[in-house]
């Protein structure tokens, strides 16, 4: 059972037909704004790999950490026959926890980043010959229906990619999460906790400049894509920390004023000097707030593991 398998839920034509539309809605809209799901094709997610490693990115290394720490009462909680896992990215981290399951059958990464997702599946089948491997290419807010059966199952959502989504968004996406999942199924979250904002920005303008770089990946995506002629260095990578909202805003800063042509679906868009675009938001969470949200979504008792200094939490929560 060493090989991994893979089913692509949202071919490159429906990615193109989304991506089109959104770009169409964003780039209309004002203040601009682009989802974040755009940054990740192959480069982009060898972008973020590279920022789970910067000095200043401290997300990963804490999660990692509690992962290592805990693993073994995760796994007497969920205790899982599959662990689906949204977002899986290059599934590192995870890995700590397959380890410490001694029930587990299948693992089910879904992410929209194919190359991501086939390199991840392809080293996690190695490591784990005995468990079952199936990637799914997909939008984790659109193919939550296809939940694999035939057993307890854990959904896990790492990285700190729930404060990805809008409040909006993260309520549908909770509650949809409850829907699709059984009594005594698990969703266990790795979600950034509200910290001091001397250490939470840097963390998202780090000084070797590999996140402004992810960031203007986007406009990459959109050039190739597209066929759209964004020049990216004429923007600047900007990273605000919200105090009201509790979130990093990241945004894209035209130096100078420009005109940018989308050759697909065709337009111009005119960018004034010092305009922002905004890219993406990491909301960050208090673990009071946070379990609310899980309860009005339907989510019974909640556990929560964090680091001595607060910054990141493990969040189980059982349906
Ligand atoms: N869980 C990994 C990666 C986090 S980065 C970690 O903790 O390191 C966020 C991941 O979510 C990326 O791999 C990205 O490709 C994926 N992603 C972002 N938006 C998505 C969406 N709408 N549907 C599916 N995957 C998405
Ligand atoms: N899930 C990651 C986070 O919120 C995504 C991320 C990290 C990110 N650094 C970024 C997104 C920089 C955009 C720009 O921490």
């Amino acid at each position: 059972m060493s090989a991994p398998t893979l089913e692509v839920h949202i071919t490159p034509e429906q990615l193109g037909a989304a991506l089109r539309a959104d770009v169409a809605h964003g780039l209309t809209a004002s203040p601009k704004w682009l989802p974040p799901k755009w940054f990740y094709d192959a480069r982009g997610s060898e972008l973020f790999e590279r920022i789970t490693r910067l000095p200043e990115y401290y997300p990963t290394r804490t999660e990692r950490a509690l992962l290592e720490r805990y693993a073994g009462e995760i796994a007497a909680v969920t205790d899982p026959r599959i662990l689906v896992e949204l977002g899986s990215g290059s599934s590192e981290k995870t890995r700590l926890l397959l380890r410490s399951l001694p029930g587990l059958e299948r693992y089910v990464p879904q992410d929209v980043s194919e190359t991501a997702l086939r390199d991840a599946a392809r080293r996690t089948a190695d490591e784990f010959p005995g468990i079952e491997v199936h990637g799914v290419v997909g939008d984790f807010t659109e193919s939550l229906h296809h939940l694999p059966t035939g057993g307890r199952r854990t959904i896990a959502f790492l990285g700190g990619t729930l404060g990805n989504l809008v409040p909006d968004e993260r309520r549908e996406f909770l509650s949809g999460i409850a829907d699709v999942l059984d009594a005594g199924d698990h969703l266990l979250l790795g979600v950034g906790l509200v910290t001091d904002p001397a250490i939470l920005v840097p963390a998202y303008d780090d000084a070797a400049g590999v996140t402004a770089e992810f960031d203007r990946n986007v406009l990459s995506v959109l050039n190739k894509q597209l066929g759209a002629d964004f020049e990216p260095d004429r923007f600047r990578h900007v990273a605000v920390w919200d105090p009201v909202a509790e979130w990093i805003e990241m945004r894209l800063e035209a130096t100078d004023e420009m005109t940018v042509r989308i050759a697909d679906p065709g337009f111009d868009v005119t960018f004034a000097a010092g305009e922002q675009l905004r890219t993406e938001i990491s909301a960050k969470f208090r673990l009071p707030g946070l379990r609310d949200e899980l309860r009005t979504a339907g989510f019974g008792e909640v556990r929560t593991w964090t680091d001595a200094d607060e910054r990141f939490a493990l969040v189980c929560a059982r349906r």
